[in-house]
């Protein structure tokens, strides 16, 4: 079956950048796009950046994105940020529970699920909502239960206005950063596994309507061809290969037809 969802592609800058080189990047990001129609291109800069990314991408496709969010919307957080702050910096999107959030920051499903449901419920953001399994779950075989647990705990009871979307980026975790993404195939495979899962959980017409499934992991314009016309992959999630304009126009050109 034909895939005819509109592609979006989502850079995430991860803290890789400083303030400087990061508008910098987004002004190169906004002169490369200017003209680009069609789909979603996003940018997920740091949270200090968010404010002067707004400024250097304005009038282009670009739209922007923050890295993190946390579940109150104002209080005594330390720290923190909500997505209606995030808003108020501009942002369109936001990217709940990344693996690297995982690993270092102690971040787990009940958490990603309370922040799904804020940007929800406050209703400005659209959440991509991390899933991957890592190396030694996928050595054992798991990775199919692995998923379907982590998209049951992350979304399990949410309920949706009619027309929010929520994101769901399939990054296995041993594929971020080593260079090598994943096959094509296993990416639909595992893409397939989300889709039925959101059948399970919200019926199909809220799975087909609500849901855009993206592949992250070591994605570059050298790989980008073998995920362009997959039934269930709607979009990239780019990291090192969106630190460079030309790069990741490439990688969005080839995915956005
Ligand atoms: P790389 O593209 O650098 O592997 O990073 C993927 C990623 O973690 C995007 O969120």
């Amino acid at each position: 079956m034909e895939n005819k969802k509109e592609k979006i592609v989502i850079a995430n800058w991860k803290m890789k950048l400083s303030l400087k080189e990061t508008v910098e990047l987004a002004k190169k990001m906004k002169s490369k796009f200017t003209g680009f129609k069609k789909g979603t291109v996003v940018v997920c800069p740091n949270f200090v950046s968010l404010a002067e990314v707004g400024k250097a991408i304005k009038g282009s496709p670009v739209k922007l994105g923050g890295q993190s969010v946390f579940w109150e919307e104002l209080g005594a957080y330390t720290g923190e940020i909500s997505a209606n702050m995030l808003a108020e910096a501009g942002c369109e999107y936001v990217i709940v529970g990344h693996s690297e959030r995982r690993e270092y920051m102690l971040e787990n499903y009940e958490m990603i699920h309370k922040k799904l449901k804020s940007v929800l419920n406050m209703d400005k953001l659209t959440p991509i909502v991390c899933i991957g399994e890592n190396m030694n779950e996928r050595k054992t075989d798991r990775r199919d239960f692995v998923l379907t647990h982590q998209l049951q705990q992350a979304l399990g009871g949410i309920s949706f206005l009619k027309n929010q979307e929520v994101i769901i980026a399939y990054e296995p975790i041993w594929a971020i950063g080593s260079g090598v993404a994943i096959e094509p195939a296993e990416a639909e495979y595992a893409h397939k596994i989300v889709k039925l899962t959101l059948n399970d959980l919200f019926g199909p017409q809220v799975a087909a309507n609500n849901f855009r499934i993206v592949y992250g992991g070591s994605i570059s314009s050298k790989n980008v061809k073998g995920f362009t016309d997959l039934e269930n992959t709607d979009g990239l999630l780019v990291g090192g290969a969106s630190l460079d304009a030309e790069e990741f126009y490439k990688v969005a050109k080839a995915m956005i037809k």
